[in-house]
């Protein structure tokens, strides 16, 4: 009943965008979180992607509260030591010492800076993929390569243009002297988890080269761990110019970055562009917290080991025809277009799931997921993925 009423405050309350949420939440504890009537779940959906350390982890919540007693907000005329320590700690994971960091509180924003950056070259053209997703702001929605996103707010940004996604032919055919950037997504996450063919990075950095255009990597989804390395494009061998984070990089809190890699990606200059809660100390606080807990506990090597072991044992499961992905951001495609009945059923189990395709369920859940935990979404899957066939069937 509380559930229902919730349902229907929500309703009278807020905007349609998401559709009525089926759940309404009470409280969390790391992998897990309850309803408000009360019923434990195990999240492998993680905040999408974003509560990396899982929920009201003690290290992250004694961050955010000193923080909260000592400087809560003081806008981006004044240093803070949370916000110069997290640049610092970001530009130490891109390697690169000349690296310089933008901090903002979400993904497109991360992304819109991207663009406003590029537009500090002399060229405008930008090649996004398609099926990308980069956000939802009128510059970041021009990026994202799904009509049905785009549709209902065209006219967007003029000057996008989208090769398909891995097809190195594809983008040989649209760069140019006149792209100021490419944008790319490690692994495609919103649309479906669909990762790139072995040496496409590579090469989308060699074409970048040949014709001086910037390449950005949004790293919004793969970031911060997720999976396996800090940005997610590490294993092809590559710098990028320009990296955008946000969702895992605030530990649970609003939190995005742009940062602006190597040389060769122009710098703002005072008064270019800002953001009055961008790099918050609290926000700030709260992502340090989280990377010392990933350092500390040597997650980066244990979310690869979860991922695979996670991979090996769903593979064999009737009714699933692939798993891909890396680390702890997996899609599992399913033999039939039930995706969205699995997550149902999946409810009523105790796991959340998210259905980004008709076919394909993905998992993110925190990093701090234990070996346990993985098995008991193991089993958890496997009767959800039972049940919706047996519906399906009926
Ligand atoms: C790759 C990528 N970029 C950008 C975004 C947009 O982030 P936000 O929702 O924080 O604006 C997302 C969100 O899912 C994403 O997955």
């Amino acid at each position: 009943m509380k559930m229902k009423k919730a349902q229907n405050r929500w309703q009278s309350a807020l905007q349609n965008n998401y559709g009525t949420p089926s759940l309404a939440l009470s409280h969390g504890k790391g992998s897990y979180v309850w309803d408000v009537e009360g019923k434990k779940y195990l999240d492998m959906l993680g905040g999408i992607a974003t509560t990396v350390v899982g929920q009201a982890h003690p290290k992250v919540v004694a961050a955010v509260s000193k923080q909260m007693e000592q400087l809560s907000h003081v806008s981006n005329f004044y240093i803070h030591e949370p916000g110069l320590s997290l640049a610092e700690k970001l530009i130490s994971f891109t390697g690169e010492k000349s690296a310089r960091v933008f901090f903002c509180n979400s993904g497109a924003e991360a992304n819109e800076a991207a663009l406003k950056l590029s537009r500090l070259t002399d060229r405008t053209r930008i090649i996004s993929t398609r099926s990308a997703f980069h956000g939802r702001t009128i510059g970041a929605l021009s990026l994202t390569g799904q009509s049905a996103k785009q549709r209902p707010f065209r006219p967007l940004l003029k000057d996008v243009v989208f090769a398909e996604y891995g097809d190195i032919a594809s983008m040989k055919r649209l760069i140019s002297r006149k792209v100021a950037m490419v944008i790319l997504e490690p692994i495609q996450g919103e649309s479906g988890v669909v990762v790139p063919p072995a040496g496409y990075l590579k090469a989308v950095r060699e074409l970048c080269d040949k014709y001086g255009v910037l390449l950005c990597i949004d790293a919004v989804q793969t970031g911060m761990g997720r999976t396996g390395s800090w940005f997610g494009y590490e294993y092809s061998g590559i710098t990028p110019d320009i990296i955008t984070l946000a969702k895992g990089l605030g530990g649970g809190l609003p939190l995005g970055a742009m940062i602006a890699v190597t040389s060769k990606a122009p710098a703002f200059k005072a008064g270019e562009h800002g953001s009055t809660f961008g790099g918050n100390p609290v926000s700030c606080a709260s992502g340090l917290a989280a990377i010392e807990v990933i350092e500390k506990g040597s997650l980066l090597k244990k979310v690869v080991e979860r991922g695979e072991f996670i991979k090996r044992e769903v593979a064999e499961l009737d009714g699933v025809t692939l798993v891909r992905g890396e680390g702890l951001l997996l899609g599992i495609v399913l033999d039939e277009a039930i995706a969205a009945s699995v997550v149902a059923a999946a409810k009523e189990e105790g796991l959340l799931l998210n259905a980004p395709d008709k076919n394909v369920i993905r998992i993110a859940p925190a990093l701090t997921l234990t070996q346990a935990e993985a098995k008991v979404f193991i089993k958890k899957f496997s009767a959800s993925l039972l049940r919706a066939k047996s519906e399906a069937r009926a």
